[in-house]
């Protein structure tokens, strides 16, 4: 092994492509890399920098300290060792809200799935044991303003420094956490604004918001609501995702997508900071390439968004059901998977009568539930009407199950309110996931319920979110965004998850990745091959990760990547222009394969 000897050179060497001399240069297994710099390399800033940095940002500068930290005497940062930190009712207040997604949220910069963080410094009644820095960042910025924002952009760009941009921590794939890294943490931009008009770029002049990147969705939704007569946007399916940062970069869908596509599909304009630290407009007219490539292109990889505008659209009066069947309704499991073929059969039919179906397989081993089953625009009577077959088929078979009769709410936003179950945070697992596409739930329905099979019997469990992309907005419209052309045929979006401790032994980690990769992904590719994988909901190590996400769009969006950040200032895995890059060392640094 080399490996030592390459390990200590801090080198100063110019990569094809780059004006930074600042790489660290390393080796690990047979190749040679050059890394971004982090604590303990000769190229990490000294204090001196970094206290003009904390000027330049108003004194928002942080040492990130895990939010467990208060439960142990010191934390041992990759900074050095913070002394003191226990704090009794701090050690209450975080045991208590661990699983609270908002508590999480407002922390400058944890992860909301703690198998990223290396689930380090969990909160303990043991102060003497470790908290240690697994995988969170080292250094946070909280920004207020856009310069704040450019300060740290130009700081991490001029060091070569790991950055992240960091919103509400929800991300699946990890991408708002890593090792060493500074975080510009966007949460305090909370404007919102709305306009019966849009003037901007574009021929849209309807309503419109404009929001600030660190607003989520129920913020914007109780807003939009209040407003006569109440309106309504396409967020996530979750109230306390962001609506302006990942979400919309990754595309973003939610109930009402089968009306009018994803988020990104309303999207009207946006102001961010490119990686060379400039303010720019992105839309139809200006920057319009990056205005597309935002549009569902990758997180982190283009731009820093710091406001976004959206078309919204007046609420409609909505129906909502209810469907439960598990092991308290029947135990005979050829049954209870005849009742799945059942209901799944039923996905072309419900996307095409316009309803958004959300569902959980497998959570509790042999179980459906179906919470809720949505119809924008629809009368009880009306959704009873599309659901009736599918309960026919259900009684004809002799199958029970738990159903609420079709509930009435006066907007969609109050069944949001009333039908949507809240989410946990601080749990650890894997996810990845799939589309099923329309061809191919009606010419291979069998082999896409004996994938289901094979998901539930790895001991994994899937998130269903039947919509189709297509349905509801007109085809001249599709191609303004740069998702993948395959979600306008989709009539069906998995998340697979699979369970593994944030602190497993790393032959296990490897068991687990392997599992979602290689067994349970791959069962569902197969079963649907002309599906494709959301980029916010997906194996981070997901094969042929181009194709799968973006389809015929990703030659255009590796272009515009080179265009706007030919340095690799921001990084999220497998998002576009990042096949060079590998975090080697167990996850830890940041490298460019030479
Ligand atoms: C419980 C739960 C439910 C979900 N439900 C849905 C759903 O219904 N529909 C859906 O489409 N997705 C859903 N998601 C996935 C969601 O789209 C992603 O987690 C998304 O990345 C969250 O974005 P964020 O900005 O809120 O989070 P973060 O984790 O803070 O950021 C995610 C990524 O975006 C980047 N980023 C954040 N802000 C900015 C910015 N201003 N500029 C540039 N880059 C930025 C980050 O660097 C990171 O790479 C859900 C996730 C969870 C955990
Ligand atoms: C940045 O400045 C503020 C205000 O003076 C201070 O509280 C904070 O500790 C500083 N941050 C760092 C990392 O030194
Ligand atoms: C992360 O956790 C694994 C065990 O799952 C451990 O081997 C590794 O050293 C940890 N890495 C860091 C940076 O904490
Ligand atoms: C606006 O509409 C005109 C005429 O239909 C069309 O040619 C043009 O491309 C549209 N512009 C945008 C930005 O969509
Ligand atoms: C389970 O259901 C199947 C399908 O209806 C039926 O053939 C089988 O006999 C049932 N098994 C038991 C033990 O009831």
């Amino acid at each position: 092994m080399r490996g030592g000897v390459f390990g200590l050179l801090c080198g100063a060497l110019l990569l094809p492509g780059s004006k930074s001399t600042k790489w660290v240069l390393r080796r690990a297994g047979d190749s040679d890399y050059a890394c971004k710099c982090y604590p303990g390399d000769n190229c990490w800033p000294n204090k001196g920098q970094w206290q003009k940095l904390n000027n330049t940002v108003g004194g928002n500068l942080r040492v990130n300290i895990p939010p467990g930290a208060p439960c142990y005497n010191t934390f041992q940062g990759l900074l050095g060792n913070v002394l003191q930190t226990y704090n009794a009712a701090g050690c209450q207040k975080v045991r208590q809200n661990w699983g609270d997604e908002q508590f999480q949220i407002e922390m400058p910069a944890a992860g909301l799935w703690t198998y990223f963080t290396n689930d380090t410094c969990r909160p303990t009644t043991n102060p003497t044991d470790t908290c240690t820095p697994g995988y969170y960042p080292v250094l946070v910025i909280m920004a207020k303003t856009t310069a704040h924002i450019q300060a740290g952009i130009n700081f991490a760009r001029e060091n070569n420094l790991r950055l992240i941009i960091r919103n509400t921590g929800h991300d699946f794939l990890g991408r708002s956490v890593g090792w060493g890294a500074l975080v510009i943490n966007t949460h305090s931009f909370q404007d919102i604004k709305f306009t019966d008009s849009w003037e901007g770029a574009g021929n849209y002049t309807g309503p419109a918001v404009t929001v600030g990147a660190g607003v989520q969705a129920f913020q914007v939704l109780k807003k939009a609501n209040a407003l006569n007569p109440p309106k309504i946007m396409v967020t996530g399916e979750c109230a306390t995702v962001g609506v302006a940062g990942g979400l919309v970069q990754g595309g973003g869908h939610g109930p009402l997508t089968g009306f009018y596509g994803f988020v990104a599909d309303n999207a009207l304009e946006f102001k961010v900071i490119t990686a060379d630290g400039k303010l720019n407009t992105a839309n139809a007219e200006t920057n319009a390439d990056l205005f597309w490539a935002l549009r569902g292109g990758g997180p982190a990889a283009f731009a820093v968004i710091v406001e976004a505008s959206y078309r919204i659209f007046d609420d409609k009066p909505t129906a909502g059901v209810l469907l439960d069947i598990d092991q308290t309704h029947m135990t005979n499991a050829t049954l209870f998977w005849e009742a799945v073929r059942v209901f799944h059969s039923y996905s072309t039919h419900f996307v095409d009568n316009d309803l958004y179906v959300y569902y959980e397989l497998g959570t509790a081993g042999q179980n459906l539930h179906v919470h809720p089953i949505v119809g924008v625009g629809k009368t009880p009577d009306e959704l009873q009407a599309v659901l009736q077959p599918m309960f026919d088929d259900l009684d004809a078979l002799g199958i029970s199950y738990y159903t609420t009769g079709a509930a009435d709410f006066p907007t969609f936003y109050d069944l949001y309110q009333a039908m949507f179950e809240t989410e946990v945070a601080g749990n650890s697992a894997l996810t990845g996931g799939w589309t099923i596409a329309r061809q191919d739930a009606e010419e291979r329905h069998e082999a896409i319920i004996s994938a289901f099979q094979t998901v539930v019997r790895a001991g994994s469990f899937m998130i269903g979110h039947m919509w189709s992309a297509g349905h509801g907005l007109p085809e001249e419209r599709w191609a303004e965004s740069s998702v993948n052309p395959r979600f306008r045929s989709v009539v069906d979006k998995l998340i697979t998850v699979v369970p593994v401790a944030g602190n497993a032994p790393l032959a296990d980690k490897a068991a687990a990745q392997d599992t979602l990769t290689n067994v349970v992904d791959a069962a569902l590719r197969e079963a649907s091959p002309n599906g494709c994988a959301y980029v916010n909901e997906a194996d981070p190590y997901e094969p042929n990760w181009q194709q799968a996400f973006w389809g015929d769009n990703y030659p255009r969006l590796l272009e515009i990547r080179k265009k706007y950040d030919p340095d690799g200032v921001f990084y999220a895995i497998s998002t576009p222009g990042t096949e060079n890059w590998e975090q080697i060392e167990t996850g830890t640094r940041l490298c460019r394969k030479l």
